[in-house]
């Protein structure tokens, strides 16, 4: 057995303890790049106690957005949805909300909060940009724990210090979670705003050894590594991504009702149908839809390029990738669907398919359309903006572009019809339409 002494500060009073450390304690840092080894129980190795919150000095005097749930309250009114609260009141210990820019993430956890009465015994932290680094992220974590009812008394205050030790500090919140006496909920929105990977690791330490009764809700626009595949294997895992999100015809019934406005039923279908049930995309077209004079035109009108969904879409998603991968996405968006093959040709680049494979992971309005995940096609609002952006940096690249994938497909044809077994060139899942529109570009 081994003694440390570590500096610690808890509730703004600095204080060396001795801890025991096992020869045999483990920490997921260990393994960085490897699968994380974190199993209940688990410690950290005698180097990890000594390291400092090393990425904690960016931000340590700012204050993180933490405490009690955010009201929930919506120009209009918030539509509830039954089915997912009852999902969220079933759910395993730890909840993982996945889903992409506006789908609607924040306000379902806020309405089931509200609606089940549980505000008192839910900490809630939003992780904001500036709130990256592991020391502000933790300390935000023990102040809302602490305006929770049930983690009034016994969870301790962290304060920021430059030699603040975050694991030791974790290894006391772990200790004051097992004392709360009834079940609490921990929400963790924006989660993929937490960049810092040491924070990342400490999540993952602290959601394998929390007590049962602390129930997290994990919200992020995309998966983390956090081995959750762990939880799921043992059943302690919920998750709710995109396609569980997404409106109804009944709900965006009542999200347009809410704000007062009443459309044909037709015309509800046609609204779904173009917004994918995209919570934000719904909310943008109902704001334009109030008062307005004519429903139907401005329902069959309603696009991506719209400036609203343009603005949001491209300060949400499209601005925040790389140049290459803009461009990629630009350019492969005259197509209705896109393979790698076909965007490293139209992009001029090579691993397209591993950029759209992450884009899908990344949750970024790509979505593929193929078991193999070889085949993609993007949100149709997101692909109208990409075209409208398209047309406005590179005109004159849209027929050399078009001239291109219908060769790309020219030439899959004419392989396709001297194989043995005709088969479609790995573009089953391709609609007619877009033979037909290479057949038009080839004329
Ligand atoms: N249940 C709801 N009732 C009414 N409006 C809703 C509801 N859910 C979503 N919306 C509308 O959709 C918008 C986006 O929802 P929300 O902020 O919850 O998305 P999000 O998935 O958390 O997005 P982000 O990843 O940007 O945080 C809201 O501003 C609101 O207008
Ligand atoms: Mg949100």
């Amino acid at each position: 057995m081994l003694t440390i002494a570590h500096q610690v500060t808890w509730g703004g009073e600095a204080s060396t303890r001795d801890r025991h450390v096992e020869p045999s304690d483990q920490h997921p840092e260990s393994v960085q790049g490897e699968k994380a080894s974190s199993q209940k129980g688990d410690l950290r190795p005698v180097e990890h106690v000594r390291r400092k919150c090393h990425d904690s000095q960016v931000a340590a005097s700012r204050t993180a957005p933490a405490g009690r749930p955010p009201v929930a309250s919506a120009p209009g009114g918030i539509v509830s949805r039954p089915a997912l609260f009852q999902r969220l009141s079933g759910a395993g210990r730890v909840v993982q909300i996945s889903a992409p820019a506006g789908s609607g993430k924040t306000y379902l956890v806020r309405s089931w909060i509200e609606e089940s009465g549980l505000a008192d015994r839910v900490a809630w932290v939003a992780v904001g940009r500036e709130e990256r680094d592991a020391q502000r992220f933790w300390i935000s974590v023990g102040d809302a724990l602490r305006q929770t009812e049930p983690g009034s008394k016994v969870v301790r205050g962290l304060t920021a210090a430059p030699e603040l030790d975050c694991w030791a500090a974790l290894e006391q919140l772990i200790k004051d979670m097992g004392a709360l006496p009834e079940r609490t909920w921990l929400v963790v929105d924006d989660l993929h705003e937490l960049s810092s990977g040491e924070a990342m690791r400490q999540l993952e330490l602290v959601l394998m050894r929390a007590p049962a009764h602390l129930s997290f809700l994990l919200v992020t626009r995309h998966d983390l590594q956090l081995g959750l595949h762990r939880l799921r294997l043992d059943g302690e895992l919920t998750e709710i991504r995109a396609a569980d999100l997404r409106f109804n015809v009944a709900e965006s019934r009542a999200l347009l009702h809410a704000a007062g406005v009443e459309v044909r039923d037709s015309t509800l279908g046609r609204l779904v149908e173009r917004t994918e049930g995209w919570a934000a995309g719904l909310r943008l077209a109902t704001l334009s839809l109030v008062g307005h004079p004519d429903p139907e035109r401005l329902v069959d009108e309603f696009s991506g390029s719209d400036r609203t969904v343009a603005e949001y879409l491209l300060a949400e998603v499209l601005g925040r990738q790389p140049d290459p991968v803009r461009r990629l996405l630009l350019r492969t968006s005259v197509l209705s669907q896109v393979n790698g093959e076909l965007a490293d040709l139209l992009a001029g680049t090579s691993g397209a398919e591993g950029i759209l494979q992450d884009l899908e992971r990344a949750n970024a309005f790509v979505v593929s359309v193929d078991g193999r995940r070889s085949w993609f096609r993007y949100h149709q609002l997101f692909a109208e903006l990409l075209q409208l952006e398209l047309r406005r940096a590179e005109p004159d690249l849209i027929p050399v572009l078009h001239g291109a994938a219908a060769g790309w497909y020219a030439g899959h044809a004419v392989q396709s019809r001297r194989s043995a077994t005709p088969k479609p060139p790995r573009t089953g899942s391709l609609p007619l339409a877009s033979f037909q529109t290479i057949g038009l570009a080839l004329n």
